[in-house]
């Protein structure tokens, strides 16, 4: 099957249909759900870019950027960074290419923006996500924000 994967904002039509988008029980540790960002993004204005990643008519994940935010108020309130703030892919989506079509579309979205860095921060572990995310070229900052390791990745 050819899959042609595409982000689209969230609509009327699409949000029950977000809000039910489930990753593996084992991964919610990693990731908050589609409830909590879509509540962020609506705090947040827009500073949030939450968009659904859909396959024709199947709804296969959810991803939510930041853009041009202030990383650390108290260390450096001039040090603004953009990147990847949510990732979830649905379940039953996991492991066809749709986690690394997010990351190059948001990453396609910042250069348009003209952004020279994409940031992320994932949970530590085996179990976490930063396998995936180094596989796609992120290094690590050395940072950690929240607990989190934080990555990079240029553009
Ligand atoms: C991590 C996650 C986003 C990956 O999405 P996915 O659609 O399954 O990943 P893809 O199919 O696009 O995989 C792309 C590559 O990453 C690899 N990969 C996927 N998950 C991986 C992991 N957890 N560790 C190491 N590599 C991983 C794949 O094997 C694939 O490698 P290949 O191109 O060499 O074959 C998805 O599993 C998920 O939503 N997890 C739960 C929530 C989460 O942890 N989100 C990230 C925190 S913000």
């Amino acid at each position: 099957m050819t899959r042609s994967p595409r982000l689209e904002p969230v609509t009327p039509a699409t949000v029950d249909a977000a809000l039910a988008l489930r990753v593996h029980p084992h991964q919610e540790k990693n990731v908050a759900p589609v409830v909590k960002s879509l509540a962020e993004a609506y705090a947040y204005g827009e500073t949030a870019w939450p968009r659904l990643i859909l396959d024709g008519d199947r709804l296969v994940g959810f991803l939510m950027g930041f853009l041009d935010v202030v990383w650390d108020e108290e260390k450096d309130p001039a040090d603004r960074r953009s990147g990847l703030w949510r990732l979830n892919i649905s379940a039953d989506a996991q492991g066809e290419g749709y986690g690394r079509f997010a990351v190059e579309a948001l990453a396609g979205e910042l250069r348009r923006r003209g952004t020279g860095r994409m940031y992320v921060t994932w949970e530590p572990g085996e179990d976490g996500s930063g396998g995936f995310y180094r596989g796609l070229g992120f290094r690590t900052t050395g940072e950690r924000s929240g607990g989190q390791v934080v990555g990079v990745l240029d553009l």
